[in-house]
């Protein structure tokens, strides 16, 4: 058993154990209510369900397992010769609770490194769909096209004890975050670069291999790539993708299942797609303006956008009422490496131009960017200009902490959901 394996059996008896004395000696305590604006309004706010790896509070942002973004870049291990914490880093955390030495992200580095090849079965699928078809949906779909080798849903036929189902589910999480670059990676070169693909380097870590895949070369796109996909990994378990992963995993279906479903659901525009959509609506008015607008013409243009009855994409949140902390991680990344890049500096511009105009519009209740404000624009810096393949990065990202708390939720015997609906016949008759 590898330690991480080992350290994570070891956590599970304690908490199995606060879990069910929490349940039996307090069930009936109330945690939450629920009004007919958040019935209909996409239950904003009711807290209904349990996420051990992250939490979220609407001034401060995220924190993951308690620790929040500088923190992890100062206490998370680096690639040798980086900066930025590594994306083997942020799984260990989320999974065990527990901060890694090096010897534990490098032990995880060589676990999927061993397990991260592409069965032909999955490239024999992928090429037969159109290399034009989006690639959040070749994306979903190789995700579901290797639940062939669940070792969860195999051990699940065989029959196997509730106890155990995280074993199995661990040993599919590993295999499935394992191929993602790979398979990320694979969609890129096909669909983008004559089908010419890049073998992985046994040398390097997660984030850079799939950085040396894609075929930058540059140093520092490794080491964004490191930074982006720690930050995204995880947002606590409400948002879309990870709500879905939970929702479909509840159901005891197995982690390709749970990912392409997740996946799915970070495709929306007002989720994950949000980061194409920035950077197309940025280089639509750079196009139009030809060049660095100035920020007047940035006013009209946002003013445009909202007249046209679109929303500003990469502002506003659903929890957040600040500046979102992975936006900032990625300002700062930019102003280190590439401050007079021209669409980081229009980007920059809009920090100043739409929270003052979402205000002045006053119907978004957070005016301030998030984390998909900021991305496309350092994807693009390092050449990676095909604006429909940024959700990609997110979702391989996302597979961290979705699939982490999935391992959990199965640990704990998180019960099947299903919240009760209600008909607006019934609604209606509450109204006294
Ligand atoms: C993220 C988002 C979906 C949150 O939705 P929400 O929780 O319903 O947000 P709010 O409660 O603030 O929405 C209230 C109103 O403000 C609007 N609004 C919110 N953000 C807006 C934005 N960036 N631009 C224009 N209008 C916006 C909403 O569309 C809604 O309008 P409506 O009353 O006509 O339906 C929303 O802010 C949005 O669409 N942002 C742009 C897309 C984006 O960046 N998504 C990535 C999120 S990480």
């Amino acid at each position: 058993m590898s330690s991480l394996k080992e350290k994570l059996a070891s956590k599970l008896g304690p908490m199995r154990e606060k879990v069910g004395s929490i349940v039996k000696g307090h069930g009936d305590l109330k945690i939450s209510d629920v009004s007919i604006a958040q019935a209909y309004g996409g239950m904003r706010g009711v807290k209904c369900m349990v996420w051990e790896t992250s939490a979220l509070d609407p001034m401060e942002g995220i924190r993951f397992r308690g620790f929040t973004i500088p923190e992890l870049q100062e206490k998370l291990p680096k690639a040798p010769g980086g900066e930025e914490p590594i994306p083997e880093g942020i799984f260990y955390l989320l999974l065990t609770g527990d901060l890694p030495t090096e010897d534990d992200v490098k032990e995880i580095t060589a676990e999927w490194q061993k397990r991260g090849a592409l069965p032909k079965y999955l490239i024999d699928v992928l090429k037969a769909i159109p290399k034009d078809t989006h690639p959040m949906t070749q994306f979903s779909l190789g995700i579901l096209t290797l639940q062939k080798d669940s070792i969860y849903a195999q051990k699940y036929r065989e029959g196997m004890s509730k106890m155990e189902y995280w074993d199995p589910m661990y040993e599919d999480v590993m295999n499935l975050l394992a191929k993602l670059p790979a398979l990320a990676s694979y969609i890129y070169r096909r669909s983008y670069k004559k089908d010419k693909h890049i073998p992985a380097d046994p040398k390097l870590d997660w984030g850079g291999n799939f950085a040396k895949m894609i075929g930058v070369e540059d140093e520092t796109f490794k080491e964004l790539m490191r930074l982006y996909l720690v930050i995204h990994s995880d947002h606590e378990g409400g948002n879309v993708s990870a709500h879905t992963t939970h929702l479909v995993g509840s159901a005891l279906s197995d982690a390709y299942y749970c990912l392409s479903a997740g996946m799915n659901g970070l495709a929306g525009p007002l989720h994950g797609l949000a980061n194409q959509e920035v950077l197309r609506w940025v280089m639509d008015v750079m196009e139009k303006l030809g060049g660095v607008p100035t920020k007047e013409q940035l006013k009209d243009f946002c003013w445009e956008t909202l007249n046209s009855g679109q929303v500003i994409p990469g502002y506003g949140h659903a929890v957040l009422r600040k500046t979102d902390p992975r936006y900032t991680a990625q300002r700062e990344f930019a102003l280190k490496h590439m401050p007079d890049d021209e669409i980081f500096q229009v980007v920059s511009a809009l920090y100043e131009v739409v929270p003052p105009i979402l205000e002045e519009q006053g119907k978004a209740k957070n005016p301030w960017p998030n984390v998909d404000a900021h991305s496309g624009c350092l994807l693009y810096h390092y050449g990676v200009k095909e604006y429909d393949f940024y959700t990609v990065f997110f979702g391989a990202s996302r597979a961290i902490g979705v699939l982490s708390q999935l391992i959990w939720s199965r640990a704990l015997g998180l019960s099947i959901e299903r919240p009760k609906s209600v008909t607006t016949e019934w609604i209606a008759g509450q109204i006294k």
